[in-house]
């Protein structure tokens, strides 16, 4: 019997998140995987309240990993937890990972006081595959100002970004059986030959 798999996917501002998306969605219907989608921050009412504040209002770092925390719980205990616990497949548009990659590797915040809240909030609970979209914060940061008004992350400046970029390579080399690193710069039809084969195997 199939499991429900926790999906997520990670990457710089601008690496395509957003497109990659529907193309798993599609997977998952023509495969028949029950499933839903969520993000982070947000995803529960309240997360979505707290992301409002997040992504516009200016606040201390520490701040800010305490409030991704704060809607990472709720996100956890009312649609995470309860949907893998009932045989639903979770496709979740950023988690932890990011925690680490922007407070952390991005602003400063201490790596161990983030890894102290993630055993609070989800010691029993990690992604199983994760995708990571990667490209040079140049182009992403080129891709973003064509397309959208920025939100306060968006904004900082390109080192910020190029740090962002590194953690999060960081962690896919430390954890190289969940992490599928993804060079956004291919093709929309290659990267969604390969998104295909890594599901193929993760969850048929
Ligand atoms: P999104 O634009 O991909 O929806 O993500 C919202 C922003 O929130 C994005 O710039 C990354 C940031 N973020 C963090 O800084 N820390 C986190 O833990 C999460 C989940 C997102």
């Amino acid at each position: 019997m199939r499991s429900a798999k926790f999906i997520t996917l990670e990457g710089i501002d601008g690496a395509g998140k957003s497109t990659h998306i529907n193309f798993i969605k599609q997977y998952l219907t023509q495969n028949k995987i029950d499933f839903v989608v969520t993000r982070e921050p947000g995803g529960t009412e309240l997360g979505e309240k707290l992301r409002e504040l997040l992504l516009h209002d200016p606040m201390h770092a520490g701040t800010e990993t305490l409030l991704m925390f704060a809607a990472r719980f709720e996100h956890l205990q009312n649609i995470i937890m309860p949907s893998l616990n009932e045989g639903i497949t979770v496709l979740c548009d950023r988690f932890s990972d990011a925690t680490l990659a922007y407070q952390s590797a991005g602003k400063g915040v201490s790596e161990e006081f983030i890894k102290m809240l993630q055993k609070y909030t989800h010691a029993s609970v990690n992604p199983d595959l994760t995708f990571l979209f990667d490209l040079p914060t140049e182009v992403s940061l080129e891709r973003l100002k064509k397309t959208r008004v920025l939100d306060k992350f968006e904004k900082e400046a390109q080192q910020f970004h190029d740090n962002v970029r590194q953690s999060y390579l960081t962690l896919a080399k430390l954890e190289p059986s969940r992490f599928h690193v993804i060079d956004s710069t291919q093709s929309i039809d290659t990267i969604q030959s390969i998104l295909k084969n890594v599901l193929d195997k993760t969850i048929k």
